[in-house]
């Protein structure tokens, strides 16, 4: 039998039979889920993030996420806090200068790939169900060696998080001063969520915990360690749920931008 180090690539060591595969339960249906879940995000996500309208609630300083920092000329005086330096040019994302790290962070991300290499390339779709593909080539060539470029994506996260928790401290406005309302809680709720993704990320443990010898002579270390890795076997739920607080967040801004309805007050 050829051993997976000598066999040829792209040859498969398979049995010799018919079928396409002898699982009989419903492997399909994680895939199947993770392309519908994934299109509409991304449909929802690229339809808001291209309106260039409805990111603002100038009354309580709401700003979506999908257009923080607002950095071109077309961004209304609140929502700018690091300046106008950009063009007001329609194919240019409001937040330019945050989107494309965020994308790449997620596109990176080590449970976003298997999600996508399963779902979108059939790669495998599911275990003991072969691949879509003729020849396997693993991330070992361009576009997918860039995949190893995700610790300095997460960087970028980690510093785009607090702006996202600036965003929600600036938040507790009214036209009268402090102000308290459920935007706030929405806002709060996605940003305690964005840090519980980000740092549960496969790079961040490594960077936290990895190359020491010793966690004894490094308590703190191996107590933020500790920390991140219980996070981390939650990875996969709290890329999900991240997706849903942002586009909710994002929607509920809008509504209240646009005036379908307003914001629950608590205080002021
Ligand atoms: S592994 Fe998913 S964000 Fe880093």
């Amino acid at each position: 039998m050829t051993s997976t180090a000598t066999r040829p690539r792209g040859a498969r060591a398979r049995a010799a039979i018919a079928a396409k595969t002898l699982r009989t339960d419903r492997w399909w249906f994680a895939p199947l889920i993770t392309v519908i879940g994934l299109s509409a995000w991304v449909a929802y996500a690229t339809v808001r993030v291209f309106m260039h309208n409805n990111y603002w609630v100038p009354e309580h300083h709401y700003l979506t996420p999908f257009y923080s920092p607002c950095v071109t000329e077309r961004c209304v005086e609140g929502a700018a806090h690091f300046g106008r330096f950009l063009p007001g040019w329609w194919i240019i994302p409001d937040a330019a200068l945050t989107l494309p790290f965020l994308l790449l962070f997620r596109l990176t991300c080590y449970y976003y790939r298997k999600a996508y290499y399963r779902s979108f390339w059939l790669s495998p779709p599911a275990c003991a169900v072969p691949d879509g593909h003729k020849e396997y080539g693993g991330e070992t060539r361009f576009p997918l060696l860039g995949q190893n470029l995700h610790r300095y994506f997460f960087y970028a996260a980690a510093i785009i998080s607090l702006i996202n928790t600036w965003d929600a401290i600036l938040a507790f406005h009214s036209p009268k001063g402090f102000g308290f309302g459920l935007g706030n809680i929405v806002l709060l709720v996605n940003v305690v969520m964005l840090w519980a993704y980000t740092i549960s990320c496969h790079s961040c443990r490594h960077i936290i915990g990895g190359r020491l010898k010793h966690f004894s002579k490094h308590p703190v270390r191996y107590r933020a360690w500790t920390f991140v890795s219980a996070l981390n076997v939650r990875h996969m739920q709290l890329a999900w749920v991240t997706l849903g607080t942002l586009a909710l967040t994002d929607f509920y801004v809008m509504a209240l931008a646009a005036g379908w309805f307003n914001d629950l007050r608590f205080i002021n």
